[in-house]
């Protein structure tokens, strides 16, 4: 690889002109990587693309699935065989069990969910041709539990987390490595509606970025942090939920929220 500090020669990145995307695209352009940025056309995907030599934008939209298929082969035939892609396209919407925003769930359980598929469609049959090749899923720690307020995000990161055990242990043997990325709260526009007295550990884009990147390229299957919010989500996880319930409504208490 050309690269020295990355394994990568060619990352494709979905969700690129988001918070955490967008760094980690930055990121990986300055170490020489050479990046596709997806994203549907705006002018944040433009500027992405115009900040490094090493960025090139492909606009598509992660819910067309035959759009982001023709996409994926565009990447291929301009910049060489994919050696990573990083699904990071995602939403938040706030859920109110007394006033269901159906409308709300439904887009961001096709974007979190569908748009990962979507993007794993896009990309995996040429890895699997080469047998080589990284699956990058952004989940959220919050998928691990149910939370009060948290339905739709957490409902679409649990269907996330099961989806990539069920991709590592089908892809065992066939070159392609599957590493799921689950970050706490980070500080990005994606969750500017959350009560912030409810968001724990906090941490900045770049902070989020640079720990993602520590570990991605050693390819381990999860990349959880903090640590505090994730030894908190698998603990009650791995709870009776009769204990489960009780800890989460005390936590939640506790936190004045
Ligand atoms: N922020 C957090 O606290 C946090 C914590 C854990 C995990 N995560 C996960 O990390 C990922 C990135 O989060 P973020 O906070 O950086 O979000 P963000 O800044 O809101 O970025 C979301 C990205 O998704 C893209 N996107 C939305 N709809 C799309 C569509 N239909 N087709 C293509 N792209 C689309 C957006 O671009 P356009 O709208 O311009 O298309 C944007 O690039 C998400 O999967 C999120 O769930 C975030």
């Amino acid at each position: 690889m050309a690269d020295r500090k990355y394994p990568w020669r060619v990352v494709w990145i979905t969700g690129a002109s988001g918070a955490i995307c967008g760094e980690i695209a930055r990121r990986l352009a300055a170490q020489g990587v050479t990046v596709a940025a997806t994203a549907r056309p705006s002018e944040k995907l433009d500027a992405l693309a115009a900040s490094s030599e090493h960025i090139t934008a492909f606009p598509a939209d992660v819910l067309e699935p035959d759009a982001l298929k023709a996409c994926g082969a565009k990447v291929e035939a301009e910049l060489g065989p994919i050696d990573m892609v990083l699904l990071g396209a995602g939403m938040y919407v706030p859920f109110d069990i007394r006033n269901i925003d159906l409308d709300g769930f439904h887009k961001t359980m096709a974007l979190n969910v569908d748009g990962v598929i979507n993007g794993v469609a896009a990309a995996l049959p040429s890895m699997l041709e080469r047998r080589q090749g990284q699956l990058a899923i952004m989940g959220s720690l919050f998928g691990y539990a149910g939370w009060p307020g948290n339905g739709g995000y957490g409902a679409s990161k649990a269907a996330v987390i099961n989806l990539a055990e069920s991709l590592k242990l089908e892809l065992r043997g066939s070159g392609i490595d599957v590493t799921l990325i689950n970050p706490g709260f980070v500080d990005t526009p994606l969750n500017a509606s959350y009560d912030p007295k409810k968001k724990i550990f906090v941490m900045s884009k770049e902070r989020c970025a640079r720990k993602i990147l520590e570990k991605l390229p050693k390819k381990p299957y999860e990349i959880a942090f903090p640590m505090q919010v994730e030894g908190f989500m698998k603990t009650v996880r791995n709870m009776p939920r009769a204990l489960s319930f009780s800890l989460v409504r005390w936590f939640i208490k506790a936190m004045g929220a």
